[in-house]
């Protein structure tokens, strides 16, 4: 690797990173990714005088520090009143219209976790402290910088405090507790402790394993002119933060209540546990004016959800048999409505959990529906034990099929391939969203089909008829016709959606993406050394891939004759043009939003970077350019602005 190929890599890994932590849509495989990040950290190691103060590498601190010092925040952090129904909101708004009877306002998520202040001075992330006493808190700039949604230079050149909350996802959380069930250590109680705790570890690399998230709520001292807040975050959100799942503006009561409603019923499916909406006065005009209470603002509200913790008995433990095998204990408990649901089974993860718990049959519990599809088990309560509680048993053999079980790690797993339970669920998975996408065919109906002997493998799917479904208790002719409608509609479908139905272990939705674009319809005669030269598929990537079509090969020429899956259009060359075949950067705000200039510029033939270096060819730059026009002209790169580019089209 040469100067100018670590330049790259880094703008590259980059990108990828933007992709995966901010956008959520990743572009790269894990392995691809950290194949060139170990290239990065080999040159970096042999020039360390070139590294670069955005380069990945530097958020992986490994100082750990004796205690955090204090530092104070450039202006104070303030708190949240607390709001619970709609009489509540009803009294707030009476109060901030008599303030000011025509202002709008701002809906965000209220994310669960810590706050976090991150100050940002000519682009570079300078430091980041936690909120502390509103006045003054820890400084934690190097724990900070292993979160990787927080950007380490923004192209926001002024002095700006960039306020939110660091949270960890609800599967980041699942996936901490049971290693840490692993290795015997305390469980966390939620998210939100542990992204607390994680947030202030003296050793920075633990901060770094445990996969925080940033999402910005606000701006502290800051010289935006954005008369709007809406209007400020959207810049906020532009400059590489994660926006909020869902934020509106709204104009009073009825909309307010209506977008608290939507997001009460969505948060389920949000990757991050909120506790309610935050509601703000959107014009900051009025903002200022209405000002702050000893310790609130008077322009923003918290709206809280429901709380979702209950106390019911735990009745019995059911064993669920998964597509790889693994055997999950799960609870069924007295049914209890928590937020509306009634919730009759929670999670237990494990034989582990169960024994670190003393979980026993008749106990009280504790369960917490933190918008996980099923609730878990967070307490036993001793203390409420009578005598007549059950102790659980580790089962031996597999509930579905009786053959023996095996243990692997903390997992239990039946290792029957045909067994019923793999058989149905990798049919289930085979239908899914992120593969088929069969709509209607979800587990119930998938196990009534197997149950009623018309499926035992995904290719009976395609051999269903009315006469057969008619004989299913519940199919009357509309819903027949309508799953046989469905099942039809996927042939013809896209080829990466094929291969990923197939369900080869390692292979996931990116990878499967790769393969298709790499082989198209020859995916299936990819050898070693041919699938390894795809950046971002490693060896044990290509081996499982090469060991499932062995193995498999007959099956999946099998479904393939059926779906007929289209492999990915070749990319046809563009026409000859000043930018064919030219790297380019963009900066600035442009007369479009910049992805669609990008996507102009790229279906034109060149390749849009997101760093200027010698190898760039074109800045193109609209209003307000900084460091990165700046720099073309101190590397002597060509500079246009948007007008120029678009007439020398
Ligand atoms: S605004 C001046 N917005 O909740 C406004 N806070 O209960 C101050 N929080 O300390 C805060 N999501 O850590 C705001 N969308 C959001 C938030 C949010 C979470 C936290 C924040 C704050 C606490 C107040």
């Amino acid at each position: 690797m040469n100067n100018q190929e670590y330049i790259n890599a880094v703008e590259k890994l980059n990108l990828w990173a933007y992709h995966y932590y901010v956008l959520d849509d990743p572009i790269m495989t894990d392995e691809g990714y950290d194949k060139l990040y170990h290239e990065v950290v080999e040159y970096e190691e042999a020039h360390p005088a070139e590294v670069l103060a955005d380069s990945p590498t530097q958020r992986v601190g490994d100082v750990v520090s004796e205690g955090f010092v204090k530092a104070k925040h450039l202006s104070r952090m303030w708190s949240l009143e607390d709001i619970f129904d709609a009489q509540g909101l009803q009294k707030w708004l009476e109060k901030t219209y008599r303030l000011d009877s025509s202002v709008t306002f701002y809906c965000e998520p209220k994310y669960d976790g810590a706050s976090l202040d991150l100050v940002y001075e000519n682009g570079e992330l300078i430091k980041g402290i936690t909120r502390g006493n509103g006045e003054e808190g820890e400084l934690i700039t190097q724990n900070v910088k292993t979160i990787r949604s927080i950007p380490l230079s923004i192209e926001h050149k002024e002095l700006i405090e960039i306020r939110g909350e660091v949270v960890i996802f609800k599967e980041e959380f699942e996936k901490i507790n049971k290693e840490r069930m692993k290795r015997g250590e305390q469980l966390f109680a939620n998210p939100r402790n542990a992204a607390a705790g994680s947030l202030r570890q003296l050793d920075p690399g633990i901060t770094a394993s445990r996969n925080l998230v940033f999402l910005p709520y606000g701006v502290g001292v800051n010289s935006l002119e954005h008369k709007l807040l809406s209007d400020k975050m959207s810049y906020i959100y532009e400059l590489g933060f994660r926006e909020p799942p869902l934020r509106a503006v709204t104009k009073g009561y009825d909309e307010i209540e209506a977008i608290y409603e939507k997001m009460k019923e969505q948060r389920e499916s949000y990757q991050m546990m909120l506790d309610g909406m935050v509601v703000k006065v959107n014009e900051i005009a009025a903002q200022i004016d209405m000002g702050y209470t000893v310790k609130v603002p008077r322009w923003a509200v918290a709206y809280k959800f429901p709380a979702v913790e209950k106390i019911t008995t735990l009745k019995d433990i059911i064993l669920q048999v998964g597509r790889t095998g693994v055997v999950t204990p799960v609870a069924v408990v007295e049914p209890t409505d928590i937020e509306g649901a009634v919730v009759e089974r929670a999670t237990l993860h494990n034989f582990d959990e169960i024994e670190r718990m003393d979980i026993r049959i008749g106990d009280q519990v504790i369960i917490l529906r933190s918008g996980d599809v099923i609730p878990k088990i967070v307490k036993v309560l001793t203390q409420e034990r009578n005598g007549s509680e059950v102790k659980i048993e580790r089962p031996k053999n597999c509930p579905v099929c009786g053959s023996e079980l095996l243990q692997e790690e903390v997992l239990i797993k039946c290792q029957n391939l045909t067994c019923e339970a793999r058989v149905v669920n990798s049919i289930i998975y085979f239908a899914s969203k992120q593969c088929l996408n069969i709509d209607g065919l979800g587990n119930k109906i998938v196990e009534q089909l197997f149950n009623a002997a018309l499926v035992r493998s995904v290719l009976d799917l395609f051999d269903l008829t009315m006469e057969k479904l008619l004989e299913l208790e519940g199919f009357k002719e509309k819903r027949a016709k309508n799953l046989l409608t469905s099942i039809e509609s996927v042939k013809g479908c896209e080829l990466w959606r094929f291969i990923n139905a197939l369900g080869v272990e390692h292979i996931g939705e990116v990878g499967s993406k790769m393969i298709a674009e790499a082989f198209g319809l020859e995916y299936a005669h990819a050898t070693q050394e041919q699938l390894v030269t795809i950046d971002g598929i490693g060896d044990e990537m290509a081996e499982s891939y090469l060991e499932f079509m062995r193995v498999n090969h007959e099956t999946v020429e099998k479904v393939q004759a059926i779906l007929q899956p289209v492999a990915p259009e070749q990319k046809e060359e563009a026409k000859e043009n000043p930018f064919k075949g030219k790297t380019v950067v963009l900066t600035g705000t442009m007369s479009e939003p910049r992805p669609k200039i990008k996507e102009m510029l790229e279906s034109l033939g060149s390749k849009v970077s997101g760093s200027v270096s010698k190898k760039t060819d074109y800045v193109i730059y609209g209003e307000d350019a900084g460091s990165k026009y700046d720099k073309a002209v101190s590397l002597g790169v060509g500079t246009l602005t948007e007008d120029e580019m678009r007439s020398l089209l």
